[in-house]
């Protein structure tokens, strides 16, 4: 790699700051080594990134930071305030191969506002279902169904909204594809949405947020921050979850525990297609999916959720406990799954007809809940294992 710095916009330094905070690095100035050079070997190269704006105020500059770069580690990173470019680009030629803007380089948005000083960014890029083309988007929804059992009408359903989606939020009329899936505890509601997550490449962690977690007063604080000079304003935990996400999916699990504090602002989330913090900074949803799964009853459904909100999602589900053959072709898919898993781990020939006689135990019409019968599974399996070893002796 060759050696650059990188320029950042003082009206986002503080942005960018608290955006590297969050990645575990700080921003250092050169100041401190350029009085005391032993504070250059305390440098840790991979947590810190050192600030060279403050050589521009110097008189010898091309002299002294050619004395005081060359001693930090080759891989440290050094960014300057971009007022000092033409500067630092002519002064420190010799040092640098290369000098970039720091959004550039880091492949990040952000849109600074001089009339109200709000800031704008798309800091991750996220997989996003409107940036896939007509042929993605027919594997997309290949991949999808494979990993969700039964639930056809709704599959096909999805298969279509999609589609639509991408059509109208290029036409600027749909900003947020909205989901609100209802049903019994373990029948893949949750499911759904890691299978989009998964099917649009995923490698991160998916932006899951409980609302089960959400019901006090001071749940709006918890979900989006707490207003600048707040003792502990710390960022709310939808931002830190869709920063750490690489897919543009929102998860909502169990909608229905919080409070009408939270139902308004998801309505406003969905008519402006995106998410404002306590301190006014940003994040543009646009593309966006977000799921919201729910436990509550067909028949609860309008006494819990407003009528404004209900009309504002695009598609309202409610997912039936899985018929018998789904559930068998679930099981024949998790024994085989495990099987594999074994056979990595040990050295022990399992019988031939393994498959069929875990398959032949287990009784799926006891099962509603996808979760009581994925334990079922492996206990059969291990039963079935140990009878096995037994056997053998
Ligand atoms: N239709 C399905 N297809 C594939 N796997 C499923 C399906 N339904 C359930 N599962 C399996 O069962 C587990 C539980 O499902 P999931 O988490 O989606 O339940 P849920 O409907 O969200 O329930 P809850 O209301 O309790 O949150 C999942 O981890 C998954 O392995
Ligand atoms: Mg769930």
């Amino acid at each position: 790699m060759d050696r650059q710095l990188l320029f950042f916009d003082k009206n986002y330094f503080a942005f960018y700051k608290k955006l590297k905070k969050e990645q575990g690095k700080e921003i250092i100035s050169i100041s401190d080594g350029l009085h005391n050079f032993n504070k250059i070997d305390e440098l840790d190269e991979y947590s810190q990134i050192v600030d060279i704006s403050s050589l521009a105020g110097l008189e010898k500059l091309q002299y002294n930071a050619e004395l005081v770069i060359p001693k930090y580690p080759y891989d440290t990173i050094f960014i300057a305030d971009k007022n000092h470019k033409e500067l630092f680009e002519f002064n420190l030629r010799y040092l640098f191969d290369s000098f970039l803007d720091i959004d550039v380089v880091e492949d990040i948005e952000i849109e600074y506002n001089q009339v109200d000083g709000t800031i704008k960014s798309n800091v991750l890029k996220h997989k996003k279902i409107i940036d896939l083309d007509s042929d993605d988007i027919n594997k997309f929804s290949k991949t999808f169904a494979k990993q969700i059992y039964g639930h056809e009408k709704f599959k096909d359903d999805f298969s279509e909204l999609i589609r639509n989606f991408g059509v109208f939020n290029k036409l600027g009329e749909h900003k947020i594809l909205s989901l609100f899936l209802m049903g019994d505890s373990g029948v893949g509601k949750t499911e759904v949405a890691r299978a989009i997550h998964k099917s649009l490449g995923g490698k991160k962690k998916i932006a899951k947020i409980n609302f089960g977690n959400y019901s006090s007063d001071n749940s709006l604080n918890s979900l989006i921050g707490s207003p600048r000079g707040y003792i502990g304003s710390d960022e709310g935990e939808i931002f830190i979850r869709v920063k750490e996400s690489d897919t543009g999916l929102i998860l909502i699990d169990e909608f229905e525990k919080s409070n009408s504090m939270l139902f308004n602002y998801f309505l406003d989330v969905l008519e402006n297609g995106k998410m404002v913090s306590s301190m006014a900074e940003e994040i543009d949803l646009n593309g966006f999916i977000i799921i919201f799964t729910s436990n509550i009853s067909k028949e609860d459904f309008p006494k819990r959720i407003s009528p404004e909100l209900r009309s504002r999602f695009d598609y309202k589900g409610y997912f039936m406990p899985l018929f018998y053959s789904d559930k068998k072709k679930f099981v024949e898919f998790r024994i085989k799954n495990i099987i594999e898993k074994f056979n990595e781990n040990y050295e022990v020939d399992l019988p031939r007809n393994i498959t069929n006689d875990i398959l032949n135990r287990i009784n799926v019409s006891n099962f509603k809940n996808m979760r009581d019968l994925n334990k079922n599974i492996k206990d059969t399996f291990v039963k079935y294992v140990m009878e096995v070893l037994i056997t053998k002796g």
